[in-house]
């Protein structure tokens, strides 16, 4: 999809549609006003007639167009004024692009952004990103699938004397991370027996083969088991699957610069083990490799963008099933720290993978900071639901960064609390810890597990169980948290 930058006068633009919008009060602004004028009043009289409703999300298509260079407008709601704000103006791309498609367009002008307050690069970029995840779709699968969308160039209104470069960058870092972020969609939405551990890696390969500075490693389980990564295997031994542990290297600093590490689980199924899950909704988690995902799409975002910093990423990709092999609950394992963990609960893996990659990558990269990425717990979706990301960490600054940008990429994180009496219900009589406690408070429970691989290093834990992916009619991965993640390396590195 093609997403020109627009500066002509609006009212003189050729389009099929241009978009403009409405506001409450029945005042006209910017491009709307513009296109008014040229039409000779013929925008006020709709509104005035209430035939082009301003409550925000409602769209409404006009084919008359006199005096002006559109086939047709679009007069989308954006509500008060003085309310629209970044969330807003998604709400109301996104309703002008559901009438766009329903319509069969092919082409249009938004002028959502037109002389606003929004920034031009942070409107650019997100003009992308809603348009890109309002248009994805997974049919790869599908032996019939729908006609294409039409919808093939959506042009940006500015205008005059907004720094067109400012919004191109917009548009290339919005361009970026729909990518990743389709790529994480598309791995985590293809089927359990498609999307493997070593389809994961298979993935990892092609994005490193795509950039020069973008290096990747594939572990098997001897050097698993060479490396004494207990925990990891523990949970990956009652599968037929092969495990990996995926390192992908983004270098775009010198090598004395320690990188940022990333570290995603990539459960490529959850059964819970012996620990097994019941049946309602268990196909759901072949979502558990989304942390995995992220991460990878991350990289993949980083690789166009070309930042001067240093990223690794690290993921653990593994099966968790039950088996005559499978490990049991009381087993005891000895992760790569050395510390030892009595299992109490085999569904409780995605901390146990976690564990040993994280120990693995502070070693091996001695990173400046540390984010995970996962499907965590299921009281993290409880307490947060699919708006707010969990975020866990031990770190203000690190923390404070992730926050703004979830708030800056509309990929929202929520801080949660770390505290040492979460530890309390892991206390074990045989072993150094458990895997599992208390389940109240359970997301808090599991990142004190978590926080014990890390020690002083400046550390983040996203519990992203609520908004990997969405359920029911709607069901299909969202590609979250790779805006967040993007942002937030884009906004470390220009420091
Ligand atoms: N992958 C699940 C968490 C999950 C559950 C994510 C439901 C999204 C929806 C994780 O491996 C898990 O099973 N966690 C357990 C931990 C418990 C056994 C301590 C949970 O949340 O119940
Ligand atoms: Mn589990
Ligand atoms: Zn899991």
């Amino acid at each position: 999809m093609e997403f020109p930058v627009k500066t002509g006068a609006p009212a003189s633009q050729r389009t099929e549609c241009a978009i403009l919008p409405v506001f409450d009060d029945g005042q006209l602004r910017g491009a709307t006003k513009e296109i008014d004028v040229a039409a000779r009043g013929l925008i006020k009289q709709l509104v005035k007639h209430g035939d082009a409703p301003a409550r925000l999300g409602s769209a409404t298509l006009i084919h008359r167009t006199d005096g002006t260079a559109a086939s047709r407008w679009l007069l989308v709601g954006c509500g008060k004024h003085a309310d629209f704000d970044l969330r807003r103006f998604a709400t109301a791309l996104n309703a002008a692009i559901a009438a766009l498609r329903a319509g069969g367009t092919k082409e249009a002008i938004s002028y959502l952004a037109y002389g606003t307050t929004l920034d031009a690069e942070t409107a650019a970029r997100q003009t992308v990103e809603i348009a890109r995840a309002a248009l994805y779709r997974f049919d790869e699968l599908k032996s019939r699938t729908d006609p294409a969308v039409k919808l093939g160039r959506l042009g940006i209104g500015l205008a005059k004397g907004v720094e067109v470069a400012i919004a191109r960058r917009g548009i290339k870092v919005g361009t970026a991370i729909a990518n990743g972020a389709d790529l994480a969609r598309n791995l985590g939405n293809r089927p359990p027996n498609v999307c493997t551990p070593s389809h994961l890696a298979e993935a990892a390969r092609e994005i490193a083969k795509t950039h020069a500075n973008i290096q990747v490693k594939v572990l098997t389980e001897t050097d698993m088991k060479r490396l004494g990564m207990g925990a990891l295997l523990s949970v990956t031994q009652g599968s037929e699957e092969p495990p990996r542990l995926i390192v992908l290297h983004y270098r775009g600093a010198g090598s004395k610069e320690a990188p940022i590490a990333l570290c995603g689980k990539g459960v490529t199924f959850d059964t819970g083990g012996i620990s097994l899950k019941p049946p309602p909704k268990m196909d759901e988690m072949k979502f558990d490799m989304c942390g995995a995902a992220s991460v990878l799409g991350t990289i993949a975002a980083l690789g166009e963008l070309q930042p001067t910093c240093n990223v690794v990423a690290v993921v653990p990709a593994c099966e968790n099933m039950p088996s005559g092999r499978a490990t049991r609950p009381g087993d005891i394992v000895k992760s790569l720290s050395g510390q030892t963990i009595e299992v109490i609960n085999t569904d409780a893996e995605g901390r146990m993978i976690l564990c040993d990659a994280m120990t693995y990558v502070r070693q091996q990269y001695n990173p400046r900071c540390l984010i995970d990425v996962a499907t965590l717990t299921g009281a993290c979706v409880i307490a947060l639901g699919n708006v707010y990301t969990g975020l866990f960490s031990n770190n203000d600054e690190l923390a404070n960064a992730l926050l703004a940008s979830g708030e800056r990429s509309l990929d929202v994180a929520w801080r949660m609390p770390v505290h040492d009496d979460y530890g309390e219900s892991l206390r074990s009589n045989f072993a150094d810890f458990a895997n599992a406690g208390s389940r109240d408070g359970g997301a808090s429970v599991a990142a004190n597990f978590l926080a014990r691989f890390v020690d002083q290093l400046p550390w983040a834990h996203l519990d992203i169980a609520g908004v990997a992916w969405r359920a029911n009619s709607q069901k299909g991965a969202t590609g979250r948290p790779v805006p967040l993640l993007v942002d937030y390396v884009l906004r470390t590195q220009a420091q």
